[in-house]
């Protein structure tokens, strides 16, 4: 197989071509943004005829995205479009597709067995320092990482749909997950314009912060405002009672309305949100 894609970054560790596997909706999308932004890649699926309509896909929201970009200037848009397919490559081999891959991206069906068994053929024939990643709505990454040997190069990158309008990209870290793969992958999606944040568990539990909460509900879930935000806007004393009504009220189930130390804590302080000039953000 040739390697007719030049080497574009000086940086070696630098992802440049990336193989995604699917052509479906999500696969289709990520390709055209990962080509669009400059990555060569590789699109994969079973046969030329789901190849096909990936490509269908692709058309149609590139040419959405050259008109909006250069709304007057039809050389513009052409140049757009031209240059972005001139990044994309297609096989029905999965073997082939996977070579030169510095990044494996997958989007196929939603089934366990079915990405273990593409996973564990891709851990023989690919570079053996290539990241894979699962595009999995629903499945613990641990669970599919399980059929590879480098779990430390596994994650998850969980676009949303729409790929071209969707600005979030959750990246999913397992306990085994290395922070080099994860820088990778965070440089991957700042080049395909698109925000990361790591996977939204409590705040409190220190594994996201309030940023990216709020960042992931605003770009992800197309909230005007973050729920952070949206508690300072209410007021977090008013919140406060609010919660505290509920739990001594007894109707809903504890667990949900259990305190939350932040809050208590940040309205012993008299931070109240944005009235008062300061809550889970400061105002000036
Ligand atoms: P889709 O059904 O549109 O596309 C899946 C594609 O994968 C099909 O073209 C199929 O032929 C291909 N495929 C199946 N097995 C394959 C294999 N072994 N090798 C190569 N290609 C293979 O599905 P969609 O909606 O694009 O979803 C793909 C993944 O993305 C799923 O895991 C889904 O949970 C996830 N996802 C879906 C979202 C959505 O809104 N549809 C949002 C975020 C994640």
């Amino acid at each position: 197989l040739s390697h007719n894609f030049s080497s574009t970054t000086s940086n070696n560790n630098a992802v440049q071509n990336i193989a995604v596997f699917g052509s479906g909706l999500m696969g289709a999308g990520i390709v055209q943004v990962a080509a669009q932004n400059g990555f060569k890649v590789t699109m994969v699926d079973l046969n030329q005829e789901f190849i096909d309509r990936g490509k269908e896909i692709i058309n149609a929201s590139l040419k959405r995205v050259a008109k909006k970009q250069h709304k007057d200037d039809a050389a513009a848009q052409k140049s757009l479009i031209e240059s972005t397919w001139s990044n994309i490559e297609t096989n029905t081999d999965s073997v082939k597709g996977a070579e030169k891959a510095d990044l494996i991206i997958e989007a196929i069906v939603e089934n366990l067995q079915t990405k273990q068994n593409l996973f564990q053929q891709l851990d023989k024939v690919a570079k053996p320092d290539a990241i894979f990643a699962s595009n999995t709505s629903s499945l613990p990454i641990s669970d599919i990482a399980k059929a590879t040997r480098r779990l430390d190069k596994f994650a998850g990158l969980h676009f949303f749909n729409p790929v071209p309008q969707m600005k979030l990209v959750e990246i999913i870290k397992t306990n085994q997950t290395s922070e080099e793969t994860y820088n990778s992958l965070n440089d991957v999606i700042m080049k395909m314009k698109k925000s990361p944040v790591i996977s939204i568990r409590l705040v409190e539990r220190g594994e996201a912060s309030i940023k990216d909460v709020d960042t992931a509900m605003k770009l992800g879930a197309g909230m005007p405002m973050g729920p952070f935000e949206l508690c300072d806007f209410v007021g977090l004393d008013t919140l406060k009672s609010i919660v505290d009504g509920w739990r001594k009220d007894g109707k809903i189930d504890a667990s949900l309305v259990a305190s939350a130390k932040s809050l208590d804590n940040l309205v012993e302080s008299g931070h109240f949100g944005k009235k008062s000039g300061k809550g889970f953000h400061s105002y000036s």
